[in-house]
């Protein structure tokens, strides 16, 4: 059966990617956001994960406005890259695991989570930068399954119902026959509002709770309801949903590998997770 080595969460701004290409890491501006990131490249060389099963929300590439599934798992081959224009350089094609995919998918549908199923799928920035910073290198050797909330357009699932599917994932993984590793990636947040009248809203008293949960209280964030969650997070940060999915399926005891939490880059207050199940 197939073994889930952990779990892996990041912010997934689009200014990163700039800053990647433009290799200025050691900025005092990204230094503080960057030096998060090589503890865990540490551990994952030591876990050596073969497949990543990303949570993370489409902007408005894959599925716009007109169409769009509250959950969709992605069944193909290959993922390429695009995004909705930030201007940052494109990546090479990601590598899928279709049979994994089918197992989320059955296992899911199965357990009455009604997913959209995409046999052809681009992914954005969400999908493709934190796994770059997680693999700088071998970013298009590891296979992926990408698995798309949204986190964009109301109404959007609750994040009972998150942590529910994250959990169904969890499941589905752990049976799967396969000897593969997996490690179980969520994408976006922290608090974050890149609109409106509250554009700039950060909170960091709410962020460090929600980080304190990720170890010692995993559903703490699902007494929340939607509203409330946009409230304490910003618009954007509501993108944590994935966070929570990734943090259902590793279990109930899972522990913390290394964090850091970082105010601001671009808009956003900024999180890495990685967590040992
Ligand atoms: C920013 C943050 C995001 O989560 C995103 O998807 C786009 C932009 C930002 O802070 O610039
Ligand atoms: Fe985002």
């Amino acid at each position: 059966m197939a073994h889930i080595v952990g779990g892996l969460a990041a912010s997934h701004i689009p200014a990163i990617g700039g800053a990647m290409a433009r290799g200025v890491e050691n900025e005092p501006y990204w230094k503080p956001f960057f030096d998060g990131f090589p503890p865990i490249r540490d551990w994952l060389g030591h876990v050596k994960p073969d497949v990543a099963v990303v949570f993370y929300n489409d902007h408005g590439l894959n599925f716009f406005l007109d169409k769009m599934p509250t959950f969709a798992v992605g069944a193909a081959a290959h993922y390429n890259n695009a995004d909705e224009g930030w201007g940052i350089p494109t990546l090479p094609p990601f590598k899928g695991n279709v049979a994994l995919s089918w197992q989320i998918i059955n296992h899911l549908i199965d357990h009455d989570f009604d997913v959209v199923t995409c046999q052809e799928m681009l992914v954005d920035h969400a999908f493709t930068l934190p796994l770059k910073l997680f693999w700088p290198e071998q970013f298009t050797q590891i296979q992926t399954v990408p698995i798309c909330i949204n986190t964009v357009q109301f109404p959007l699932p609750s994040a009972k119902r998150c942590y529910a599917l994250g959990q169904a994932v969890g499941d589905a993984i752990r049976q799967w026959d396969s000897d593969l590793k997996v490690v179980v990636v969520g994408t976006g947040g922290l608090s974050h509002q890149l609109d409106g009248e509250r554009a700039g809203f950060i909170n960091k008293h709410f962020d460090l709770a929600f980080l304190n949960s990720m170890q010692t209280h995993p559903d703490w964030a699902t007494q929340y309801s939607i509203h409330e969650l946009v409230e304490k997070t910003g618009t954007q940060g509501v993108e944590l949903l994935n966070w929570l999915a990734m943090r259902g399926a590793l279990g109930p005891s899972a522990t913390t590998v290394h964090r850091n939490y970082h105010i601001p880059i671009s808009n956003t207050a900024t999180g890495v997770l990685a967590m040992a199940t």
